[in-house]
């Protein structure tokens, strides 16, 4: 397995075909598809290749000092339970071991078998217009 940063020209194409492929993942659906290539391009990217077959990937935001904060974090069915998800995982703090790494958790069962500590949970701020006039 190889694991190394996105590459925009090389990758885009099998990770967003990867995306649509799975169940619950719309970020290659419109109208998600166009901002979503954007933000591939603009976090931190990382791709796993088994062969010449893209078969995992993570994107994470980082404040560049602190904090990282991993979003998304996927593997390819068949290619699951290969460690590769760990791999994603652990290149991120041999890249930045000064980094607080959190992740934004959708399965919280996988996160435990790798030994994470949960950490409060995450809210979605809800929108909605406030009158700063007194
Ligand atoms: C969750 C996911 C990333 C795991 O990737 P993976 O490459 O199959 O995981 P790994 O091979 O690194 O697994 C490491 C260990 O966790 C275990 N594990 C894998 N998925 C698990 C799950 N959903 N729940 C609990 N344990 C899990 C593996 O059995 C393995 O255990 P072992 O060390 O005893 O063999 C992958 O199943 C996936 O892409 N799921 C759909 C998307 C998703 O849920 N992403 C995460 C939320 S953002």
């Amino acid at each position: 397995m190889t694991i190394r940063p996105y590459n925009k020209a090389l990758d885009e194409t099998s990770l967003m075909a990867m995306i649509k492929a799975e169940e619950g993942w719309d970020y290659a659906d419109e109208p998600h598809t166009e901002r979503y290539k954007q933000a591939l391009d603009t976090s931190i990217t990382y791709v796993a290749y088994m062969d010449n077959d893209l078969c995992g990937y993570s994107r994470s935001l980082s404040d560049g000092y602190l904090y990282l904060f991993v979003c998304d974090l996927l593997v390819m069915p068949a290619f699951r339970g290969r460690d590769i998800g760990r791999g994603l995982m652990e290149c991120l703090y041999q890249d930045y071991p000064d980094f607080t790494a959190y992740v934004m958790s959708g399965v919280d069962e996988y996160y435990e078998k790798l030994e994470y500590k949960k950490e409060g949970s995450i809210f979605e701020v809800k929108k909605r217009t406030i009158n700063h006039k007194k």
